[in-house]
């Protein structure tokens, strides 16, 4: 009977896998097509405060609505829960926020380029911070990553210093956000579908007053006439668009956490930000030189090799 067993182990194994593969393709394509309709608003209405209130607003009402007609069973919560959510909103808020405000400033492509160095800013915060240590192959696998996306930053056309601080700021706050979220989904019942509802309620209550006092209905009034007479009625569908692909992509991301690794994710999202880079390139036409694709190249490069060296 043996042999029975380990083909039925071997096809489970292979189910498994189908199923991450299944998530991550989903993963991928609904950001692509969030970064795509999100710069599409920003470039016609650069209010990257209120975009990013209204894209955490429309996860809220997706899943409040899902609860109440009970598509998705609601998740029992305590105050203990949204205690230990807070901090976790706090950092998915800053790196949200920061993420748009960067990219209304350069391209899509540069923004993600800076934040393939996230692994290096969680091997940074967990060594100073939570006083981890690493084995040597992962410090060196820091070098490509620092080096490729300073070489990128360096050589990019059209620098702006509060789009590489945006993005920088991000990848900061979405080391703690992770670290902080690990911590929260374990041992939970709430799965990560619900999970991430929460969170994007709770990041929704804490972003909602600082977008009315960076920004404030005035400001948007102006802006959205002056959009809507360039665009036209349309870019209603675009933000409309970019608030519910970015509840998507993330909504499946936090699934897909369910039932990978950490690493596995970090994984799949450099290789996220590879899709996006390419097509949003392709897509808006941005302007690359060699030397600054080379940067980008290497960043990556860096990022395959530190996933190997924690393995
Ligand atoms: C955001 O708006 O939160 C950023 O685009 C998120 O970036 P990431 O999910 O690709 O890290």
């Amino acid at each position: 009977s043996k042999p029975i067993v380990e083909s039925a182990e071997a096809k489970s194994e292979a189910a498994r896998k189908l199923k991450i593969g299944i998530y991550f393709a989903t993963w991928w394509g609904l950001n692509v097509i969030f970064n795509i309709y999100n710069k599409k608003v920003l470039n016609a209405y650069p209010f990257p405060w209120l975009t990013s209130t209204l894209s955490l607003a429309a996860g809220s009402i997706i899943m409040l609505v899902s609860w109440a007609l009970r598509i998705v069973e609601a998740p029992k919560t305590d105050l203990d829960f949204w205690k230990s959510l807070f901090p976790v909103a706090v950092a998915h808020t800053i790196g949200h926020v920061a993420a748009t405000v960067s990219m209304s400033k350069v391209a899509v492509s540069f923004t993600h380029i800076i934040k393939s160095g996230e692994p290096a800013f969680s091997v940074l915060v967990s060594r100073f911070i939570l006083g981890e240590t690493f084995p040597p192959a992962v410090y060196l696998s820091l070098l490509p990553i620092i080096g490729g996306c300073g070489l990128a930053a360096l050589t990019e056309l059209n620098f702006n210093m509060t789009g590489f601080m945006g993005a920088m700021i991000s990848n900061l706050a979405f080391v703690f956000r992770n670290i902080f979220s690990k911590k929260g989904m374990k041992g939970n019942a709430v799965s990560g579908m619900n999970y991430y509802a929460c969170l994007s309620m709770l990041s929704l209550l804490i972003l909602t007053p600082f977008a009315f006092a960076v920004e404030g209905p005035q400001m948007w009034a102006v802006g959205f006439r002056e959009a809507l007479s360039q665009i036209g009625p349309q870019i209603i569908w675009w933000m409309a668009a970019q608030s519910v692909f970015y509840h998507l992509y993330n909504q499946v991301s936090y699934m897909s956490l369910d039932e990978i690794s950490p690493l596995t994710f970090s994984i799949g999202n450099t290789m996220k930000r590879i899709s996006v880079i390419v097509s949003s390139i392709i897509i808006f036409q941005t302007p690359v030189q060699p030397v600054n694709a080379l940067g980008a190249a290497i960043a990556i490069l860096g990022t395959f090799l530190y996933s190997q060296a924690k393995q």
